[in-house]
């Protein structure tokens, strides 16, 4: 029997998925983890948390679906992007990693700016501009507020590249990760000289890259002791999670693009050229299949919004929700609102925003509020505003002439018919569900499948394994409101942006 493991190092914790030759999934097995937040803004994880997981994880999997050590062929990795693991010459680890949502490197993001000779000649280079969540100015961080510890530093690597490193023994990484430690020429899918040059960082800190499905390395004995599997099992690639979810979603053609609303929102569009947003507004990373690309915008808080909703203003839903899902009754209650929620609009700015504002101090905001509004305007408004920020990075895809044909919705949103039917009118393109929820997981298993040799490539992995199952028409009066409602939206942040600016000063 031949098993593929997919193991996702997520933020709140970690999944291990075994699939089959065919695809089928065998069992899965999650562990969770703390994060910690020291400062405001700041977001951090232990590393070793990471790896306990992956070993816990492994395990349990392989108990649960009863496999032999030898079954297990290839394993790939995918995890939060953009997290710095920082080692010292004998791999200890120096300080917690710093995470993708910390936000403390906005003079770092200025810095990095100057040095490449301005934002243009920076995405010249790396294909994207400085964000705060991104590697490389974390890595100028340490370097500016903790020197004694960047005096120790001999490797900085990304979360799922130091699971590697425990599994492996080798310093690898792959190009969809690396493309978001804003150090990868993206064009050319290998290290910038030129920009680590400007920011004076010794290439040597930086692990080889490879593509996506190739093999970076076999489990040492060590490591197959520890997880119960042979060193003959391989361990390929992998990719960054948004990458890996696209893989996991079947998004491996042009025209294809994934929404998917989890507790962030990203819109995920395959692209056979490199593409770039010369304002920066979008992601352009390479892709999990082999020389291709993909651009990508991300929503902070899309789901994480109805999530804050319900868990800050429906405490009697909370307490009812063994009892009735308390998602269930607020949808029920939207979708007897009428569209456009009688005026009233939510900015899901809740954690400042990405995409395509690449502002952390706007705020999630209603506007409109009248004595009329009940709960169910507020959730549907909620709902709609996740949409148009989604719609958002959409809009910036299609200025850019990227195709988009086919819309494959994933994640809390896609789960919900009448969000999904919200997506569908508020992009003005029809949506469709897949027959699989594993995602990430799901993604770098079938990248193992085909690095161990079961696929020829990935696009005839995700072929064979992933498909549509419902799809969710446009209909036509909604699309015309919604179509006249949008520039009232983008509006509001163009209104409210200064203010957004003034209110977090008074805090401070
Ligand atoms: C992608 C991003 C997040 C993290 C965490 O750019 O920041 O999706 O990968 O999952």
């Amino acid at each position: 029997m031949s098993v593929f493991l997919g193991i996702d190092i997520g933020t709140s914790g970690t999944k291990t998925l075994a699939i089959d030759s065919s695809g089928k999934i065998l069992s899965d097995a999650s562990a969770s983890y703390p994060a910690y937040h020291p400062q405001p803004l700041w977001s951090e994880q232990d590393p070793e948390d990471w790896w306990n997981a992956t070993v816990k994880t492994v395990r349990s999997a392989i108990k649960s679906a009863k496999l032999r050590p030898a079954d297990v062929r290839a394993i790939g990795l995918s995890g939060q992007m953009h997290g710095s693991v920082f080692l010292d010459k004998k791999n200890r680890v120096i300080r917690r990693a710093l995470l993708w949502n910390d936000q403390r490197t906005a003079a770092e993001c200025e810095e990095i700016e100057q040095r490449a000779g301005g934002r243009k000649a920076l995405i010249k280079m790396v294909a994207n501009p400085a964000l705060t969540g991104f590697t490389a100015p974390k890595i100028l961080w340490l370097r500016n507020h903790e020197p004694r510890n960047f005096d120790k530093l001999a490797k900085v690597l990304l979360p799922k590249d130091d699971v590697r490193r425990r599994l492996t023994g080798e310093y690898a990484t792959e190009v969809s990760d690396a493309s978001g430690m804003l150090l990868l020429d993206v064009a050319k899918r290998d290290w910038s000289t030129k920009l680590l040059g400007k920011l004076e960082l010794d290439r040597e800190l930086f692990a080889t890259c490879y593509e996506s499905e190739d093999v970076t390395g076999n489990l040492t004995a060590e490591a197959a002791k520890q997880l119960g599997l042979t060193t003959d099992c391989v361990v390929v690639g992998g990719a960054g999670d948004c990458a890996a979810n696209g893989i996991g979603t079947g998004i491996v053609r042009s025209g294809a693009l994934s929404a998917s609303i989890g507790t962030s929102g990203v819109m995920f569009v395959h692209s056979d050229e490199v593409q770039i947003d010369p304002a920066g507004r979008l992601h352009t990373f390479c892709h999990a299949v082999r020389g291709k690309w993909h651009l990508m915008g991300v929503s902070l808080a899309a789901g994480g919004s109805l999530e804050w909703f319900v868990q800050q203003l429906c405490p009697e839903l909370v307490a009812m929700q063994k009892k009735r899902d308390p998602y269930a009754a607020l949808n029920a209650e939207a979708s007897a609102v009428a569209a456009g929620s009688e005026g009233l609009f939510f900015l899901p700015y809740l954690a400042g925003e990405r995409t395509p504002h690449a502002d952390p101090l706007a705020r999630g905001s209603f506007v409109g509020l009248t004595l009329k509004h009940g709960r169910g305007h507020c959730v549907r408004s909620i709902m709609e505003g996740v949409c148009y920020a989604l719609r958002d990075s959409l809009e910036i895809m299609k200025e850019l002439h990227v195709p988009v044909k086919q819309i494959r919705v994933s994640g809390g949103g896609a789960k919900s018919p009448f969000w999904r039917q919200l997506q569908a009118d508020i992009f003005g393109q029809a949506v469709s569900t897949i027959n699989t929820e594993q995602g990430p997981a799901l993604g770098v298993a079938l990248l193992a499948a085909v690095g161990a040799g079961e696929y020829k490539d990935i696009v005839e992995a995700c072929k064979a394994t992933i498909h549509t199952v419902e799809t969710n028409n446009v209909t036509r009066t909604a699309k015309q409101f919604y179509d006249r409602a949008f520039p009232e939206y983008q509006q509001l942040y163009r209104s409210l942006k200064d203010d957004f600016v003034r209110i977090n000063r008074l805090q401070s």
